[in-house]
């Protein structure tokens, strides 16, 4: 039986790959966040998951203002790394798993999730950035990857509710899996920042310290959180947290904290990495 044995939550800042593409991770900006990721590397290296859900949203690269899916699920044998305007990343390319993804596809939308299925779709720094922080720069990525889009670039997104209740179907599909498969769920973006107009660089330390806590202390508060709240206390771009549910669902209520890094700044953003795990994941 497959079972979710981990979530991860991490910023996908754009600059941070730009960071370990050109060799920068030791330059003095750059090592006090890299530094704090070495621990997280290790424990995912051990852990040595199958398969990775990657709860991220698409910025404009794979979609457009002219078709926004709200939920998204990919379920190609592979993935392409994203053009975003400076040529593909170079990191490997993300290989998918179609049986586990068409079964995940029919159980959601069977559990009244109406998901967006994609059989093509190029990957962008939303979910490269999250395996780069956690997996370094191996030559091809250590797990399998099951990307799945959520809208947080065209109002309206989803609640974070809604989304931590995507989550718990998620959960309930991994477990109904007959494969033996251990999977882990990354929930990306955040945490505070704002990236244009008067409050652009906006860093709110004290909502993102309590937002950690919560993760493991009160996560049903945390997905009370309306959208005015994130935009007016983590900035506008901060209402990309509402993924972090998505993964926080698909775990056990008692979920314990096994590693958090918090960094400030990391462009003009606050950088957020977190590992979660069920009591019973060895
Ligand atoms: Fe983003």
């Amino acid at each position: 039986m497959a079972s979710i044995v981990a979530g991860i939550a991490c910023s996908h800042v754009p600059a941070i790959g730009v960071a370990v593409d050109k060799g920068l991770t030791d330059t003095p900006y750059w090592s006090p966040l890299f530094k704090g990721y070495g621990p997280a590397r290790e424990w995912l290296a051990r852990l040595a998951p199958d398969v990775a859900i990657v709860v991220y949203n698409d910025h404009a690269s794979a979609f457009s203002l002219s078709l926004i899916p709200t939920f998204l699920i990919g379920v190609a044998e592979r993935f392409p790394i994203a053009d975003e305007g400076f040529g593909p990343r170079p990191v490997p390319a993300v290989e998918g798993h179609p049986e586990l993804a068409w079964h995940l596809a029919e159980s959601l939308i069977l559990d009244e999730f109406d998901m967006s299925i994609a059989n093509e779709m190029p990957v962008d720094h939303g979910l490269t950035v999250p395996l780069s922080v956690t997996c370094g720069s191996p030559r091809a990525w250590p797990f399998k990857v099951i990307p799945i889009c959520v809208n947080v670039v065209q109002y309206p997104p989803p609640t974070g509710l809604r989304c931590f209740k995507l989550g718990q179907a998620i959960r309930r599909a991994v477990d109904a899996y007959p494969g033996d498969l251990r999977v882990v769920i990354y929930g990306t973006g955040g945490m505070s920042h704002q990236l244009q107009g008067e409050r652009a660089g906006l860093i709110n330390r004290a909502f993102d310290t309590a937002f950690l806590d919560n993760m493991t202390q009160d996560p049903a508060a945390l997905t009370r959180i309306s959208h005015t709240e994130y935009m007016r206390e983590a900035g506008s771009e901060g209402v990309e947290m509402v993924m972090w549910h998505v993964m926080r669902g698909a775990l056990d209520r008692d979920a314990e904290e096994v590693y958090r890094h918090y960094h400030v700044p990391a462009s003009n953003t606050a950088a957020g990495l977190m590992i979660l795990k069920n009591r019973n994941t060895s």
